[in-house]
């Protein structure tokens, strides 16, 4: 069931360094992020994906955990303003909705696969976008570290109750 899936997804912040995220399963977490529905269909992402060492340097002055480090690869999830659907009504730019369901399909498919992630957004954007020389209209929305789980635990959910979220008129 997709609710399994669902559950099964959690936040890790602890990898194995020594387990490299196989290229197939790379790929694949990574076309599943792709097949995400966005706005008009304007797709206004960038994946950027850090595997070796000196891509991964880049990275620590704008976000550095030890967890971080361990993980294989971590991807750099970036919205293109230049490419995103802005509504008419209000102008309201659709970028960070349209990368935030990217980068979940990203996240639920690693968990298929048996890998771990955690969404990362308490980072220096700034020093991140100059640091990975991206052009102007790209904005760094998360940063994804991608591994298998050095804890194999899944925690339980803590979340409000369907009660106190849902309002039903
Ligand atoms: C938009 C967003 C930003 C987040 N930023 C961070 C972050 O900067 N650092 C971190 O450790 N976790 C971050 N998280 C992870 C959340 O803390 C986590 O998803 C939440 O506590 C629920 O836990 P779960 O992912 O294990 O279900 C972020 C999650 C989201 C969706």
């Amino acid at each position: 069931m997709f609710k399994d899936l669902v559950l099964e997804r959690h936040s890790v912040r602890s990898y194995r360094a020594d387990m490299p995220v196989e290229e197939e399963k790379l790929h694949y977490v990574l076309d599943c992020a792709r097949l995400a529905p966005s706005a008009v269909n304007f797709q206004p992402w960038k994946f950027v994906v850090l595997q070796s060492a000196d891509a991964k340097a880049g990275l620590y002055p704008s976000y550095d955990r030890p967890w971080v480090r361990e993980a294989p690869v971590v991807v750099v999830c970036c919205a293109d303003h230049a490419q995103s659907w802005k509504r008419r009504s209000d102008g309201k730019d659709h970028a960070d909705v349209d990368v935030a369901i990217a980068v979940e399909h990203l996240c639920l498919a690693a968990a298929e696969q048996g890998l771990g992630t955690c969404w990362v957004c308490n980072f220096d954007a700034e020093g991140l976008k100059a640091s990975l020389h991206l052009p102007a209209t790209l904005e760094p929305v998360a940063i994804v570290p991608l591994g298998y789980p050095a804890d194999p635990t899944v925690p339980e959910k803590n979340r409000k109750p369907l009660s106190e979220i849902t309002e039903v008129r």
